[in-house]
């Protein structure tokens, strides 16, 4: 802006007081050339500068993202069977491996989302075969993803699943034990795991 006034006092001082022929002469149709010129140039450098802004916020939304950390992994823990309930029940986890982020409660067996994104959850479960051996995913009181092994005479279940799910702020994630069902908790060999993938 200020180079621009510059140039257009200093172009505007050669139009009033030289004359067609003198060097500093310059015409009408060249004046407003360099004036739209200059034009030009002011508004690619209002656009650099907002783009410069809009890209060192991302950077600052980037940096603040990077710092948000939740990883957790947790084993059933204990020395044998899990169940069989009557009832569906929250499996805890009670053998915390990793808690980055503190957003898994070994006392609950709820995950509690620290910020709206898209985080992956993944669970496995061993069972000795006696029983089903069907292990449910929620969110919230939402039903989504489950394993499931019926009773057998091989002696070994196991089950897994895995997904990726957008949450709110707040939203619980647990897993549950089917009614009836058991699945064993020692050897670290039942576990639930699950980290942020993207803040969103
Ligand atoms: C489960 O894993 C943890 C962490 O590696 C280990 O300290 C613990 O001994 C394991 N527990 C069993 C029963 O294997």
């Amino acid at each position: 802006m200020i180079v621009s006034i510059c140039l257009l006092v200093f172009f505007g001082c050669g139009l009033n007081f030289a004359q067609p022929g003198d060097e500093s002469y310059v015409s009408k149709t060249e004046f407003d050339a360099l004036k739209e010129k200059l034009e030009n140039l002011e508004t690619k450098l209002r656009d650099t500068e907002i783009r410069q802004i809009n890209s060192d916020s991302q950077i600052a939304e980037l940096k603040n993202q990077e710092r948000t950390k939740v990883i957790f992994s947790a084993a059933a823990g204990g020395s044998g069977n899990i169940g069989p309930f009557n009832t569906e029940t929250t499996l805890i986890y009670r053998a915390v491996l990793t808690n980055i982020g503190g957003a898994y409660s070994q006392y609950t067996g709820i995950f509690t989302a620290p910020v709206a994104g898209v985080y992956y959850f993944t669970f496995y479960s061993h069972g000795g075969g006696e029983q089903r051996a069907m292990l449910k995913l929620y969110n919230n009181n939402q039903f989504i993803v489950r394993a499931d092994d019926h009773p057998s005479n091989d002696p070994a279940d196991n089950g897994g699943n895995a997904v990726f799910l957008q949450l709110q702020q707040g939203d619980q994630v647990y897993v549950r034990l089917g009614e009836n069902c058991h699945v064993w908790g020692g050897s670290n060999v039942t576990t639930f795991s699950g980290f942020l993938v993207s803040q969103l």
